[in-house]
Parts: structure tokens; sequence; C-alpha cells
């Protein structure tokens, strides 16, 4: 999703304020982000909203510590008018700035409502543009376990959602009237990768959607129209297999890592069924799990200060050529990493 945000934070676990101002108006005519108008929204609104932020924790600039924005991954005009805009401010308010990777966002999200992540830990983070599987054998260190091969789980909820004549973004709606429908209607079988890595793949299934409306001949349900219940079990059914395909892999890959948080969160883990299905197999596991409330599950700015707390705290500046990186990856443990070496012998991986 696409947002305006931004937000001040206290000792990276408070929220003094956080400003959300969604773009879901704007896009949902196109049933998805158009990136042109993302990013000048971005730039006519950056500046009034960085002002609420402030008036509403009734704090002043130069009460702050330092800035934190997001670098990457994303869409690279939003992404520049936030990374200019941040630079313009730390050299103003002589602030120091740090660039934040918008998925070790959503990691930090969890730090705000829980209790202290103890490490190893897991994370699963499933947003409209990412759906990965982490292992964080300490705070900032992360290894990719498994990610998407096509779709982000979010983006296949927004995809089948128009697919069935549905609003954007389309996973609160499809959620809604899962609740209604059976999720045994329609039969798909579980995405699984042919050569047995625990990377996720949702565009099949997205297929079989499509096949299924076809060759049932379901009608899209048109604007203002009650959804039938044949809407109903295909939404259940579908919702179905994305969740079983996300806690099925996190779970049996977590059982080989033996961590003591396992953290839920991005956009799609606002999502009930997810949550309910992460409990049962954290408690399987014996470990607690950590979901960030839906507000902070969600894009927001709140998750981008913490996660810049960590790295302001650790010394860790940004000079004023930081740019935006489309492509940004997180993951800087390999297999030789210390970090990873000590959770081994430590846990014995
Ligand atoms: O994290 P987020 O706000 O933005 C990105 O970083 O992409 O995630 C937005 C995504 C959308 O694809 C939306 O459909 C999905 O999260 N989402 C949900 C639910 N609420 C939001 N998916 C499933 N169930 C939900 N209740
Ligand atoms: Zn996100």
């Amino acid at each position: 999703m696409v947002a305006r945000i931004r937000a001040v934070v206290r000792d990276g676990h408070k929220i003094v304020s956080s400003v959300i101002a969604s773009q879901i108006e704007t896009h949902k005519h196109f049933g998805g982000v158009v990136p042109e108008l993302a990013s000048r929204e971005h730039l006519d609104k950056i500046v009034p909203i960085v002002e609420e932020a402030f008036d509403s924790g009734k704090i002043q600039t130069n009460e702050i510590d330092g800035i934190a924005v997001t670098v990457g991954p994303g869409l690279v005009g939003s992404l520049l008018v936030g990374v200019s805009y941040a630079k313009a401010m730390a050299f103003a308010l002589q602030k120091p700035l740090v660039g934040v990777n918008h998925i070790e966002g959503h990691v930090y999200s969890v730090a705000f409502e829980n209790p202290p992540v103890r490490y190893p830990a897991i994370a699963l983070i499933v947003s409209g543009g990412h759906s990965n599987l982490f292992f964080v054998p300490e705070p900032g260190k992360y290894k990719v376990l498994a990610r998407t091969r096509d779709d982000a789980a979010g983006e296949a909820f927004d995809k089948v959602a128009k697919m069935m004549g549905l609003g954007y973004p389309g996973g609160p709606i499809i959620e809604q009237l899962a609740r209604e429908g059976n999720p045994r209607a329609v039969k798909f079988s579980l995405p699984r990768m042919g050569d047995g890595s625990a990377d996720f793949s949702f565009s099949g299934l997205k297929t079989a959607v499509t096949k299924h409306v076809r060759e049932s001949g379901l009608q899209p349900v048109r604007n203002g129209e009650e959804p039938g219940q044949a809407i109903k079990d295909l939404a259940a059914s579908f919702q179905n297999m994305v969740v079983r395909s996300l806690v099925e892999t996190t779970e049996r890959v977590a059982a080989s890592y033996h961590p003591q948080t396992l953290i839920v969160a991005g956009g799609v883990a606002c999502n009930g069924a997810l949550r309910e299905a992460s409990r049962q197999a954290a408690e399987r596991l014996g470990v607690p799990v950590y979901f960030p409330s839906p507000h902070l599950s969600t894009d927001n700015a709140a998750m981008i200060a913490a996660a810049g707390t960590v790295k302001l705290q650790a010394g860790e500046r940004a000079g004023f050529d930081l740019n935006a990186d489309v492509t940004l990856r997180l993951q800087n443990v390999d297999n030789d990493d210390d970090a990873l070496r000590k959770a081994k012998v430590r846990y014995r991986l």
C-alpha cells in the first residue's frame, strides 16, 4: 500500500505521534497503486504531514535526536521525495540521519505493543510488495529463509479481489467475505516449490482462481451488489490456501532454527485467519508470537522510527549522499557469518 506517513517515536518503543494519510482513495479506482500518482501525492503532502506529526505530538523540531527515512525497497518517486526531504531536514536541523529498509521497519513494528523480542527470532513479513521469511540471529541481522518467487501475499489478495469484482485493497474485503464462506468449498492445491525450497509462490493459486471463475461461470460482483455464497466460498478457499502456505512453511522452517520469538508483520498480518493459524503454529513450536495491531501492521512511520532508533543508537549515520534503492534487499547474514555461527553453536542448528 502507499501512504504518506510521518511519526515521532521515543526510546524506540513509545509512539509520541504517528500520522498516516492513506492514498487508498486515490488508487482504488485503478485497483492498485499508480506510481506516478503516488509520488505526486507524497510531494504535495510531505510538508503538512511532517508538521502534523510534530504538532500532534506537542514536540518541537529541535527536540528530536535524529531522523530516520525509508530508503527502499519501493517506488522510486515516492522514495526520492522522502529521502530528499529527510536530508534537507537533517541539514537544516543539524540532526543525525539514518536510512531504513522498509521491510526492516515491518520487523520493528512489533516493538510498541509486545515484550522485547528475544533472539534468535523468525520473522514472517507479508505485505502488498513482499513475502519474506527471515532468520534474525540478533538485532539487525537477517538471513532470508524464504521469499516469494512471484506475487507477494498481499498482491495475490488484491489481484484475486479485483478478479472477483471486489474493491481495493483486496485483503480486508476477502477476509470479511471469507468469514461467511466455506474454506473447503473450492479445492485448490497447496502452492509448493518443485525444487524443495521453502520459497512461496502465489501466481499458480491466482491462475487456479481465474480458472475456477471461468469454468464455474461465476459472475464478478458488480458495483454495490451483495456478494453471493459462491463468492464467499471462493474467498474463504483462496484465503485458506494463502494462510496454509505461509504458516505451514514458517512452522516447518522455524522448527529447525529454534527461535525464541516468532514475528508476523506487514499488511497481511491484519488477517485474522493468518493470526489464528500463526498462534497455533507458535504454540506447537513452544515460542511466543508477536503481531503489531492492525494500524501498525500496514505501512506506518512509527516502525521506521523504531528501526532507525536502533541504528542511531548503534552509531550508524547516513551522509548527504544517501540515496533511494528501489530493489534494496534485507539480507546481511551469509552462511559463515559470525552471528549465524554463534546461534548455531548455542542452539545446535
Ligand atoms: O504493509 P502494507 O500496508 O504495504 C506494503 O508494504 O505493501 O500492506 C498492504 C497489503 C495489501 O496488499 C492488502 O490487501 C493487505 O496488505 N492486507 C490484507 C489485510 N489487510 C491488508 N491482506 C489480507 N487480509 C487482511 N485483513
Ligand atoms: Zn509495507
